[in-house]
């Protein structure tokens, strides 16, 4: 199942119909970004504007206008010029937005400073997410600014500008059928990614050569991108939350963090697991391993519509408490250990995000000040973690510079949840037969 342009189309009539009474909403595309000198990042369009178009192009901008007899569906693109496709490719043009995208109107980008105050003038609210892209926000204000120069010669400036967030990120919070189908088949891409780099993994080996592994397994079942730049840490290089240097050896007896997940069609895949890198467990990290993996799994037990957010997180912070205080890393009283934040050395983040377009996904996690109850249709992340930092003296040695992650990426159903990152073992018994014999 694929998102197609009538997918995109509908989206739009979906935002067009919550969008207030004589309003007019922008959407900016990405711009390419410089990586040094003249030489450019791979393009990855803005998930915002992708939601709502499918269109792949840097720069354009997309004008919603409920209501407008014209058209309601209005898109800024580059223009066809053949000369600049032999250098850089295709360009769909204003003819291509109507045609193939579904566009009531299209013009080439280089009229946006002309034409958007005329589009804005009699409009009475401007939605847009401003702070979010400043040169944007500073063509926008010039926009307002020309309109404001002709309000003599009967020009109307709105009266309000509205961030488009809340609706759009609500929108896009909800994940329907098509959606879902193409973000489990990157759950299942990354999932058997992980799989191929636990049994490739060796003492020696560099982390970054790791990495490579799972870039190339995604690569050959067809997501070219990782939603993220891969963390790959060796022992107590897995303490640290972002490390993406991944330029370590992999050492026998120390344990190596893999966070990673495959960008799919623009939507993310997000899974962590954590393993030997001899393929056997020690004593003190099996002990670890599976405080945090029992909460993992009831954290995800746990996961139905109506559950606040914040109980799943509460739930992660009561069970790894448990555990630190039955293996001896904290010592007291748990609810008292619970109230003071005592885990917080060791569980610093929380239990996971929303997850879709972007790895950490739009939408509120609270609402009027409580923490929203899930729903059918989102997706989030469950990744416990323990960390115990290197120079932690509070600590018997034998946990020192051990840190342990479990993610994977689960939908909320009707009736509970469905788990879409399964095909990669996370039991240390599992974990163990893969690496031993490769099944
Ligand atoms: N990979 C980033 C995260 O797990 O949130
Ligand atoms: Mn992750
Ligand atoms: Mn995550």
């Amino acid at each position: 199942m694929k998102i197609t342009q009538a997918d995109f189309k509908q989206r739009r009539q979906e935002l067009l119909a919550l969008l207030p009474q004589n309003s007019i909403a922008l959407i900016p595309a990405a711009s390419l970004k410089t990586r040094n000198r003249d030489a450019e990042y791979a393009f990855r369009q803005d998930s915002d504007f992708y939601y709502l178009t499918g269109f792949n192009e840097p720069d354009a901008v997309l004008v919603l206008m409920p209501g407008r007899l014209e058209g309601e569906s209005v898109m800024f693109c580059p223009p066809k010029d053949p000369a600049m496709e032999i250098w850089t490719g295709y360009r769909a043009g204003p003819d291509g937005c109507v045609n193939a995208l579904g566009m009531d109107q299209a013009f080439p980008l280089d009229q946006l400073d002309s034409q958007m105050p005329a589009l804005i003038n009699g409009r009475s609210v401007l939605c847009y997410s401003q702070g979010h892209d400043a040169p944007f926000d500073l063509r926008v204000n010039a926009w307002l600014e020309a309109l404001r120069l002709k309000v003599r010669q009967g020009a109307v400036v709105p009266q309000i500008v509205m961030m488009l967030d809340s609706w759009l990120h609500e929108m896009r919070l909800y994940k329907d059928e098509a959606e879902i189908a193409v973000m489990q088949r990157a759950a299942q891409i990354s999932a058997e990614a992980h799989s191929a780099a636990m049994m490739k993994c060796q003492p020696g080996m560099y982390e970054y050569q790791l990495e490579s592994f799972i870039q190339h397994y995604c690569a050959m079942s067809g997501a070219r991108f990782q939603a993220y730049s891969p963390i790959v840490g060796g022992g107590a290089n897995a303490c640290i939350l972002h490390y993406i240097d991944n330029n370590a050896e992999l050492k026998s007896g120390d344990l190596v963090l893999i966070d990673a997940g495959c960008e799919l069609d623009n939507y993310a895949s997000d899974i962590t697991r954590t393993f030997p890198v001899n393929g056997r467990f020690s004593e003190p990290q099996k002990a670890l391993y599976q405080v945090v993996l029992d909460t993992q799994i009831a954290c995800i037990e746990a996961m139905k519509p109506g559950v606040p957010w914040g109980e799943i997180h509460d739930l992660s912070v009561r069970l790894l408490t448990e555990g630190l205080l039955s293996l001896g890393l904290l010592k007291g009283d748990l609810e008292e250990l619970i109230a003071t934040e005592a885990y917080k050395p060791f569980y610093m983040h929380r239990i996971g995000h929303w997850l879709g377009m972007d790895v950490h996904d739009v939408g509120l996690y609270k609402q009027q000040g409580e923490w929203r109850p899930l729903q059918a249709g989102m997706v989030m992340t469950i990744e416990p973690g323990l960390y115990v930092a290197p120079d932690n003296m509070d600590v018997d040695p034998c946990w020192r510079g051990i840190g342990i992650r479990i993610e994977d990426d689960v939908l909320v159903t009707e009736t509970g949840h469905h788990v879409l990152t399964s095909a990669v073992p996370k039991t240390i018994e599992d974990i163990e037969t893969l690496m031993q014999t490769g099944a």
